[in-house]
């Protein structure tokens, strides 16, 4: 049933069917269990109420450990209003439950058209929010497009993801930016883990889930050599893969190389891959010329936050004929008679296709996100319409609860070994 026509089952909402909300809080108790740093920081936000009388309007991925984090944001006193940061990448079950047993307004639909996906962000932006939650900017990029500075309470925003922090770092850069920013993405321990470990995982998790196909033998070309990109060649080289790495950056390339990888451009890797990821954040990584290269029965997928990697416009103008062969997989037959197979639309395949990064992994990135709302809360008044970086503090902070949380313990320096590192006369 397309979104536009699913039930609107109460007010302060719009999400599929509130019937499913006892599974949804199944799902989202069961990431609770891995959410151990979020759970210290609900506690304390529960008691302190740093975010009392904040509204917050966050777009971000509607699953169970988003839920978590809105339930912190709760604790902490706020109102939260929430809407998807991808038109496929909803929960429906957990924006049913966040509804009806956490009181968060969610206007969510997993499956909506572009229109709805828009409609749904300018809901959230009506609930007037003091502090934005964005995962690849749009809810900044609508604010602004749609200015008021009459009604504009916002003091300030989060941003999740590397594609949301580099448009933010364009606004910042041509005098745009209207409001402070945290790059939650920057943070050590956001994106050392959810993009390698969280995506690496993650993204094989949606393609075996909508193939399976196995790994071991094939070859995999991994477009782009970022966090994800790296995260993504090492568990695909895990599973047995023959990993290629396609970059235009020459440090990150060199670094795929020394990692082991075969390291090529798109034009050769393309005769050679049986399956293709992209995780670049730019836009027709796989074009026309490549799809004519490619072997009968590649696939084709993306993990990078837009739908724009793959040119699925010159993919469609090359083909005879198109069919769902499997839930999320399209399979494309060009003139000649080739086959392309085309997962989940081109959109991010670890949420469309799976749950997405794994809670464990979240339970950082969205401490990040906790610290950085209360951050901006107490700050309100002293940030200046930039980009900033999530406080070294908080960032340490958080990788000691988390050691902690998994019973790790590690040295400390000595007052002889803080000494030394702090002199500059000693050498052998
Ligand atoms: N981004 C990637 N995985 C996610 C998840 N499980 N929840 C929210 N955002 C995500």
């Amino acid at each position: 049933m397309p979104a536009t026509a699913a039930k609107r089952n109460m007010k302060d909402c719009d999400i599929k069917n509130i019937t499913a909300a006892t599974a949804g809080r199944n799902k989202i108790e069961w990431a609770a269990k891995d959410m151990p740093v979020l759970k210290l920081i609900a506690g304390r936000f529960e008691k302190e109420k740093p975010l009392a009388g904040l509204k917050v309007g966050a777009c971000l991925h509607v699953t169970s450990e988003t839920a978590n984090l809105m339930i912190t944001l709760k604790k902490g006193g706020a109102d939260a209003a929430l809407c998807a940061s991808n038109p496929l990448s909803t929960q429906d079950e957990v924006a049913a439950s966040l509804v009806k047993h956490y009181g968060v307004k969610v206007y969510a639909v997993k499956g909506e058209d572009k229109k709805t996906y828009y409609g749904h962000i300018m809901s959230v932006i009506n609930c007037a929010p003091h502090i934005t939650m964005d995962d690849g900017a749009d809810v900044v990029s609508t604010v602004h497009q749609n200015w008021d500075n009459r009604k504009s309470k916002i003091l300030g925003g989060t941003e999740e993801t590397t594609t949301g922090v580099i448009r933010l770092k364009a606004m910042e850069r041509d005098g745009a930016l209207r409001y402070p920013i945290i790059a939650v993405n920057d943070a050590l321990t956001k994106h050392m883990f959810d993009n390698r470990y969280g995506t690496g995982q993650s993204t094989l998790d949606g393609i075996i889930r909508s193939t399976n196909m196995l790994f071991a033998g094939r070859t995999v070309v991994v477009a782009g050599y970022g966090w994800c990109g790296r995260g993504v060649a090492l568990k695909a080289h895990g599973m047995g893969a023959k990993v290629i790495v396609t970059e235009v950056d020459h440090v990150k390339a060199l670094e795929a190389a020394m990692d082991g990888f075969y390291v090529m451009n798109m034009d050769s890797a393309a005769r050679l891959g049986d399956l293709f990821i992209t995780l670049t954040g730019d836009i027709n990584v796989i074009d026309a010329r490549h799809f004519k290269l490619m072997k009968d029965g590649a696939i084709v997928s993306n993990s990078g936050h837009f739908n724009v990697e793959i040119n699925i416009e010159a993919l469609k103008t090359m083909t005879r004929s198109v069919r769902e062969v499997r839930p999320y997989v399209q399979e494309y037959v060009l003139a000649g008679g080739k086959k392309i197979h085309l997962l989940a639309e081109g959109r991010l395949i670890n949420l469309a296709a799976a749950d997405g990064h794994p809670a464990s992994v979240m339970d950082m990135s969205f401490a990040n996100q906790s610290l950085s709302a209360e951050y901006i809360a107490k700050r309100a008044g002293e940030l200046e319409k930039r980009v900033y970086c999530v406080p070294g503090e908080l960032d340490r902070e958080i990788a000691r609860l988390k050691l902690a949380a998994m019973n790790i313990k590690i040295d400390k320096l000595t007052v002889q070994q803080e000494k030394y590192l702090s002199s500059w006369q000693e050498g052998t």
